[in-house]
């Protein structure tokens, strides 16, 4: 049996190596470059599943845009129930995390004329999401692992695997980690311990979620009596391919792709999406929240508007009309999961989608901050519940949540 054997120690520690860890590790770095910091993850940090984000970060950038608008997108697509002042400061701090990680390297899908491209998303009445093709998680991932790596107070443990949180005089003192490459275990103490270990999406057996979100942070926090809040606020993404879950992006909507019923029907027009798009209803219907979309395949379902296939009931999402241009500049990844996965090209052929399980809204109980209710304890990105998201968090706010808080 292995036995604690060796002690590490640290200022401040992360537990998750994603895009909320490093943009921690890095800000902790920045507001002093002399404290300790340490990102502790079960896998290595460019395979945490910030990795596989598609569709883009949403952040005010353009002129007939306001943080007003943003906010209000965010508050009502959440069905009124989120936390107005978390979301206040998300909108205000948004644009600046977002072009600080222009500076920090990430590729930026840009206009004609090089400014920044924007794209519509799920809930937006603005164009405020911003894309790097549909890798948008990858290359900010990328950004991050590489900006972090330039600071020499952060160490890394990587695919070591947190089991515990060590808990002494009221507060958190560090955490209990399996070497995975050893099985030995260890106990590495810190003065601030951040969880940013993402959502539990795996705990349901259809979903786009990596076999790595397993709800680990929540689970450590919880334990100790920390509690969760919203949990039952579970996000179903509309699209995702029937057998595996796998993400087909809402980028593929914004783009002007079509879902459409057995009949050929575009079905979303028969339903209340909630906010009201400016743009004509043919071209925005596929643009509602998520929430509403995914409820809209329901009713399709009750109707019996829907195919049937091996792996449950499904509906087409149709970007023929797209061309191929389109679809190889501003979605390859689409392209390449159909093809890889479905065998179809999107290009000729119409892909089929259902609801997968995609988001939790709910999680670890912060303030504004980032603190818990236990002392020394905070968290941040997915396994935390702020909240920004309420009852439905709009596509594209989640990559921008895990730069600001
Ligand atoms: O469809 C998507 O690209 C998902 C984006 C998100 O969840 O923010």
């Amino acid at each position: 049996m292995n036995s604690v054997t060796e002690s590490f120690s640290h200022d401040v520690l992360l537990v998750g190596g994603g895009g909320a860890g490093l943009r921690a590790a890095i800000a902790a770095s920045e507001v002093n470059p002399d404290l300790n910091v340490a990102v502790v993850s079960k896998v290595y940090p460019m395979r945490s599943h910030t990795v596989s984000a598609e569709g883009g970060a949403a952040a005010v950038i353009k002129a007939d845009d306001s943080l007003d608008e943003h906010a209000y997108d965010t508050i009502s697509g959440g069905d009124w129930m989120c936390d107005q002042d978390a979301v206040e400061l998300f909108v205000q701090e948004a644009p600046s995390e977002m072009l600080k990680l222009e500076h920090w390297g990430c590729p930026w899908s840009r206009e004609a004329d090089g400014h920044v491209a924007v794209r519509p998303f799920g809930g937006m009445k603005k164009e405020r999401t911003w894309f790097a093709a549909d890798k948008t998680g990858f290359h900010m991932l990328h950004a991050l692992f590489q900006t972090s790596l330039k600071y020499k107070s952060i160490i890394r443990y990587d695919e070591w695997f947190v089991t515990k949180l060590l808990v002494d005089d009221g507060r958190v003192q560090g955490v209990v980690a399996i070497e995975l490459m050893t099985g030995k275990i260890h106990a590495i103490t810190a003065k601030a311990v951040i969880l940013c270990t993402g959502g539990c999406g795996k705990l349901f057996p259809f979903t786009t979620n990596a076999n790595i979100k397993n709800g680990d942070g929540m689970a450590l926090a919880y334990r100790e009596g920390v509690a969760l809040k919203d949990m039952e606020f579970v996000q179903y993404h509309p699209t995702g391919l029937p057998f595996t879950g796998i993400l087909i992006t809402e980028a593929s909507r914004a783009e002007g792709g079509f879902l459409i019923n057995k009949d050929g029907y575009r079905y979303l027009q028969d339903y209340d999406l909630g906010t009201p798009q400016p743009k004509p209803v043919l071209r925005s219907m596929e643009l509602g929240p998520r929430d509403r979309l995914s409820q809209a395949f329901m009713k399709e379902l009750e109707k019996k508007r829907v195919l049937n296939g091996p792996y449950g009931s499904y509906v087409h999402l149709d970007l023929r009309h797209l061309g191929e241009k389109i679809i190889t500049t501003k979605l390859p990844f689409v392209r390449e999961l159909c093809l890889k996965y479905e065998n179809i090209d999107p290009v000729t052929e119409l892909i089929p989608v259902r609801p997968v399980v995609h988001y939790m809204m709910g999680g670890v109980h912060t303030d504004i901050h980032g603190t818990t209710p236990l002392a020394g304890l905070f968290a941040a990105g997915e396994v935390a519940c702020v909240s920004i998201n309420g009852a439905n968090r709009l596509g594209s706010n989640s990559l921008t949540e895990l730069l600001v808080f």
